[in-house]
């Protein structure tokens, strides 16, 4: 087709899109309150299968731009993190042949795990824009802002430490902002993490440290003396599968000496849930986490009541071309007791848990665990 006639027919279908808004067809926002369409995501015990019925009620539907401003620094959470099997979704690379009747055409209830697992952490060119995310203090959905880790170290120093130097290993350390603290309070750090711009920011950042590119699944630890405090934090742990998340927690165990401490910082099965729940949304940005180039980006969620897992599928079209790219993540939720028996199957016992690393942070909690002496 000749760019002109692409142009008409994409201005033709944005005339669609509009009518449709005004008139509240098939793109009509729901404008029910969220809870009042969940009303088990808070509750623990509720039967939450009704957050799967009203997904799939909605699954079709993307919301009305004027519901929620457009937010170009919106992005997939391993939140967060994990933009998350091989590492990622095939899907994420960029031209991977989709086109817009794909999104028509799209499951309407995913399978989870099966369109991929994470955003694509390990790409170049999404690590060095994930990056900017992390740096930046506008928000919190990559890393924590300063003001926030600087309270979170303190207290990992003071509570958990004692105030003494340790070996410290960070698993999934991003840009090294906490190795960073943890290195001007006079702490040794190894951190890992599958993100190649955000390993060059650390070693160039904080260079008493050591940074492993490296997926923490696979990552070779032998080499190095055992570590006192392992970290797997900003729940990250729940962007695994669950016998990936075994395979971590087992390597942290192995890494540690006897008596070593982990800390887990997951997200509260509640928090997942609540994911999976969310209303569609789509923002339109001139470049941004997907790209630098125009495009508009389509966000779904999906609960999976069976799995307990939350899918969110980001489509990136791109304003030049109108090529579509599709990018999945699933986050499994865990209950507390399940967490707990994770960690002592992977070798950890005297388990306590924490609102969070001395800063409350909503959807978010701390396992404090001691590997068996
Ligand atoms: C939510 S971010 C948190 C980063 C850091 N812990 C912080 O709070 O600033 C999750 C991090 O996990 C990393 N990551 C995701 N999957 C990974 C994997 N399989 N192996 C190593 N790192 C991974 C990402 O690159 C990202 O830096």
């Amino acid at each position: 087709m000749q760019p002109a006639a692409r142009e008409r027919e994409l201005a033709a279908e944005n005339r669609e899109t509009r009518r449709n808004h005004e008139e509240g067809g098939p793109w009509k926002q729901d404008h029910r309150d969220p809870d009042e369409q969940h009303p088990a995501a808070d509750d623990p015990d509720a039967d939450t299968a009704g957050c799967a019925r009203d997904r799939l009620d909605h699954a079709s539907e993307v919301c009305n731009p004027r519901a929620k401003p457009a937010d170009p620094v919106d992005y997939p959470r391993t939140l967060r993190c994990s933009p998350e099997a091989a590492i990622c979704n095939t899907d994420t690379a960029a031209g991977n042949g989709l086109k817009l009747s794909h999104l028509a055409e799209r499951s309407p209830a995913p399978t989870p795990w099966s369109e991929g697992e994470k955003i694509p952490w390990h790409e170049p060119g999404f690590s060095r824009r994930m990056l900017a995310e992390h740096l930046s203090q506008a928000h919190d959905r990559a890393s924590r802002r300063f003001e926030i880790l600087d309270g979170q170290v303190a207290w990992i120093h003071e509570q958990i430490l004692a105030g003494q130097p340790a070996p410290i290993l960070d698993l999934g350390c991003g840009p090294g902002l906490y190795a960073e603290r943890l290195v001007g309070l006079g702490h040794q750090v190894v951190g890992v993490d599958i993100s190649p711009a955000s390993i060059a920011h650390a070693r160039e950042h904080v260079g008493e440290a050591t940074f492993v590119e490296a997926d923490i699944r696979q990552v070779e630890l032998a080499g190095f003396d055992s570590f006192s405090l392992a970290l797997l934090l900003f729940g990250e742990a729940n962007s695994f599968r669950r016998r990936d998340l075994e395979t971590i927690l087992s390597n942290a165990a192995a890494a540690l000496e006897p008596g070593g401490v982990l800390i887990l910082e997951p997200h509260s099965f509640e928090a997942v849930h609540r994911i999976g729940c969310q209303s569609p949304t789509w923002y339109s940005a001139p470049h941004g986490l997907f790209a630098d180039e125009p495009y508009t980006c389509l966000h779904e969620s999906f609960w999976d009541d069976a799995s307990a897992t939350a899918t969110e599928r980001w489509w990136i079209i791109d304003s030049n071309t109108a090529e579509v790219t599709r990018h999945v993540g699933t986050l499994q939720a865990y209950r507390e007791d399940d967490y707990r028996l994770l960690l002592e199957n992977a070798g950890f016992q005297s388990i306590a848990q924490h609102d969070g690393l001395g800063v409350l942070q909503e959807g978010l909690f701390a396992l404090v665990a001691k590997k068996a002496s």
